[in-house]
């Protein structure tokens, strides 16, 4: 591939799999701006959950995503467990999809090429992107990484919890109708389960770098 045309990446993958530490590592190496998509899926939920509104009516639901403005980036209660329940679940309504889903391809359009990390970067964002990662990890090892996660965040949880939640969500994810959770055929596999983050970012890295 000519190097003079953008480097889009895509990276895709299930809850606590590593993609936003990998996705965020790549923007930083290779120079380009990156977008968490799923923190728009939460912003909605927060919204919800803040301003009111009920998760279980798609209505309610595309309403909320006109109104996630008022939620700054930095809100600690984005990243709650809470919250991400709800993100998993108003994110199987094709209207918030539609209602979120211009500002994701804009952001994967711009002129100087960017990464995304999601659930359908690669298969419906931005299918047209040169590199794609399906980032995964065995559920054990993601629900370990997510218990660290919320106790770092002075959000204590139990891991049992952790891992039926994980299933619970893999499985909304991977059985919605629309943009369910897959990994494009073109995508490359990242198992991440008996890797650190260091040597998980550089097995990224030289994924792209194949690319071009
Ligand atoms: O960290 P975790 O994977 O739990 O969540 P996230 O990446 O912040 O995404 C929150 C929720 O939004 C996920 O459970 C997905 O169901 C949904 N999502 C989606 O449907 N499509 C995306 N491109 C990104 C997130």
């Amino acid at each position: 591939m000519s190097s003079t045309v953008p480097l889009v990446i895509a990276v895709d993958g299930p809850a606590a799999s590593g993609k936003g530490t990998i996705a965020r590592a790549l923007a930083k190496h290779f120079g380009l701006p990156h977008m968490d998509t799923g923190s728009l899926y939460r912003a909605a939920a927060l919204t919800m959950v803040r301003f009111g509104g009920d998760p279980g009516s798609e209505f309610e639901a595309v309403r909320a995503c006109a109104q996630m403005a008022q939620i700054t980036a930095d809100d600690p209660e984005l990243r709650s467990e809470i919250v991400g329940s709800i993100a998993s679940r108003i994110s199987a309504y094709p209207g918030v999809r539609a209602a979120l889903l211009e500002r994701q391809r804009a952001f994967a359009r711009q002129a100087g090429g960017a990464v995304l990390d999601g659930r359908d970067i690669g298969s419906v964002i931005a299918p047209f992107a040169s590199a794609k990662l399906f980032v995964t990890a065995s559920i054990e090892v993601r629900a370990a990484r997510r218990m660290a996660e919320l106790e770092e965040r002075g959000m204590p949880a139990h891991l049992e919890e952790i891992v039926v939640d994980l299933a619970a969500r893999d499985a909304r994810d991977q059985e919605r109708a629309d943009a369910p959770l897959t990994r494009a055929g073109d995508a490359q596999l990242l198992d991440t389960s008996g890797m650190g983050v260091e040597a998980a970012v550089a097995a990224a890295i030289a994924m792209v770098q194949k690319t071009r």
